[in-house]
């Protein structure tokens, strides 16, 4: 793998950053997942705009314009022959020097880094027929989710809870509401509407909900934006998630309850084949 590192393009045994980068001290960093099918960057926009909003949040701003960064995006896919697979970009406050809780002064540089990763299929995956199993986990996360910060040790921990409990992921449950899942967004379908969490502070304003529920609109489909309880989305007809990397997913099952008739929706399925036929 080619791997770019402030500037350079690096085998991947030599891309390395200093152990004082604030990336690495203090989860002091942003990140984006872009994804790649037959070689075509998916929704590049949206998470260039994304990226300036959590950089801009935290102080920061765009190492290189949006332009700039595509051509990059385009390099990396044509230097590892990426077909389909993902870009990671991650872009840190740098390395001060000294541990320090204090930012560093705002010339110190960046540290921007993407690499490549390759998921042959990624368009046909297997779950995609059979649906995804979760369970329910507290959200503890802290109270700006709206920023994409690498700060990532609960989401692990949740995938964790999920493989120990013999299911695929969980979604995060605040105050009895459902707010995201631990890398995607939720769904359920209900009295012939798709209800999902209204955009806020409490969960990610993810890319592929954006292009899900404009596709959802334009097919006249009802969308609802407002939390939903975890009894709501056991009772409903359908539930599904989105993110870049799996693009529209159903969920079957509940804590062990099945969803509706325990196998992928209609509408599930039918957004997964809009989102994809748009995009390729
Ligand atoms: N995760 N919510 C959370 C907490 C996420 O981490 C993600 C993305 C999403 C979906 O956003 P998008 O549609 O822009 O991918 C929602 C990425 C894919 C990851 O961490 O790998």
């Amino acid at each position: 793998r080619i791997v770019y590192v402030n500037g350079n393009w690096v085998p991947e045994e030599e891309a390395v950053v200093s152990v004082f980068d604030r990336g690495f001290l203090m989860a002091d960093g942003v990140y984006e997942v872009t994804s790649v099918l037959g070689g075509k960057l998916l929704d590049y926009p949206g998470h260039a705009a994304r990226l300036e909003r959590s950089l801009g949040e935290l102080g920061m701003g765009m190492p290189m314009d949006a332009d700039d960064l595509l051509e990059v995006h385009r390099a990396l896919v044509e230097k590892n022959d990426l077909v389909d697979g993902m870009i990671y970009l991650q872009i840190t406050r740098g390395n001060p020097g000294d541990r320090d809780f204090a930012f560093p002064p705002a010339e110190t540089p960046q540290t921007v880094v993407l690499f490549t990763q390759s998921k042959p299929g990624l368009a046909d995956a297997p779950k995609a027929k059979t649906g995804m199993k979760i369970i329910t986990i507290d959200d503890i996360r802290w109270g700006r989710r709206d920023i994409k910060t690498v700060q990532l040790l609960y989401p692990s921990m949740g995938k964790m809870m999920a493989k120990k409990a013999g299911v695929d992921d969980a979604w995060m449950v605040e105050d009895g509401f459902v707010t995201e899942g631990t890398s995607n967004n939720a769904y359920i379908v209900a009295g012939g509407k798709i209800i999902t969490r209204n955009l806020g502070t409490d969960i990610l304003h993810g890319i592929t909900r954006a292009a899900v529920l404009r596709f959802a609109r334009e097919a006249q489909m009802e969308v609802e934006e407002r939390p939903f309880t975890v009894a709501e989305a056991k009772a409903a007809d359908e539930a599904f998630i989105t993110s870049a990397s799996s693009f529209v997913m159903p969920v079957v099952e509940i804590d062990g309850a099945a969803v509706g008739t325990g196998a992928p929706g209609s509408v599930a399925t039918r957004l997964r084949e809009i989102y994809l036929e748009e995009s390729l």
